[in-house]
């Protein structure tokens, strides 16, 4: 019988990002983990997963490029330091792969780049675009003729309608909404649970309303809905 051998890839990150990035792997792909790569000053443990952890100034004489692949799925709140890791990784020769949750539902019209990852649940509808080093978390709605540039975030269930168009650098929080047809400008930060319905300008950061504390314990609250029914 014919031996299937998995191609070999290695991870940039030692924390949680890392080994979430390990696990998704490992559980969902053609891919065979061999090692986790951090800076040298970050490594703790020499082992994680019962795979070494080694100097990312050192990978290549370990694991040369023509053996190994790497995904850096970590440093979402650092864009620029993840495009800093992923051209380092690129001039070491290394292919960088995409993991596409088979869970996430795409169409074969996707246009992705290398180095971005889309989270179980999330749904990318037709006439979609994603540029390189984009990480899309869990449950997204990437609408139709949506482009996502480079080095962007997209946090769990945010919900980019139709037409949107998101430039580089940015981070949009968890349980966002952008407008259709709505521009997000390069390096915004949208946070979570806000409502996009024009255009933002560079560097802007938008925050949802704090929740209000309302001044009664849990139990009165739920014994005065319980009383309605
Ligand atoms: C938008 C978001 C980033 C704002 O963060 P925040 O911590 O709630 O923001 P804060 O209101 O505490 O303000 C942050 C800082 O800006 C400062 N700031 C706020 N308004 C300011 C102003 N008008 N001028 C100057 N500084 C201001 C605050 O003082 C604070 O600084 P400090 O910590 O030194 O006091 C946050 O609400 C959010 O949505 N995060 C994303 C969550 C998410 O989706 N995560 C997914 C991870 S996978």
């Amino acid at each position: 019988m014919k031996e299937v051998t998995m191609e070999k890839v290695i991870i940039f990150g030692n924390a949680t990002q890392g080994l979430l990035g390990h696990f998704l792997l490992t559980h969902d792909s053609p891919y065979q983990v061999v090692a986790f790569t951090v800076d040298g000053k970050y490594i703790k443990e020499k082992e994680l997963q019962g795979l070494p952890v080694l100097p990312f100034d050192e990978i290549e004489s370990i694991y040369p490029p023509e053996s190994c692949k790497m995904h850096i799925p970590v440093l979402g709140w650092a864009p620029k330091l993840r495009e800093e890791k992923y051209h380092q990784a690129k001039a070491k020769g290394y292919e960088l792969i995409n993991y596409i949750s088979s869970k996430a539902v795409t169409w074969p019209d996707l246009v992705i780049g290398d180095n971005c990852s889309i989270g179980e649940g999330s749904i990318c509808r037709p006439f979609v675009q994603i540029g390189n080093d984009v990480l899309i978390q869990a449950g997204c709605n990437i609408g139709h003729n949506t482009v996502i540039k480079d080095h962007c975030f997209i946090a769990s269930h945010a919900v980019l309608l139709g037409m949107v168009t998101v430039e580089p650098y940015t981070f949009i929080g968890a349980n966002a909404t952008i407008d259709n047809g709505v521009t997000i400008a390069r390096e915004c930060v949208i946070g979570a649970g806000t409502v996009i319905r024009t255009n933002t300008k560079e560097k802007e950061v938008y925050r949802a309303n704090p929740p209000a504390l309302l001044p009664l314990p849990s139990d009165k609250m739920m014994n005065m809905y319980f009383a309605r029914q």
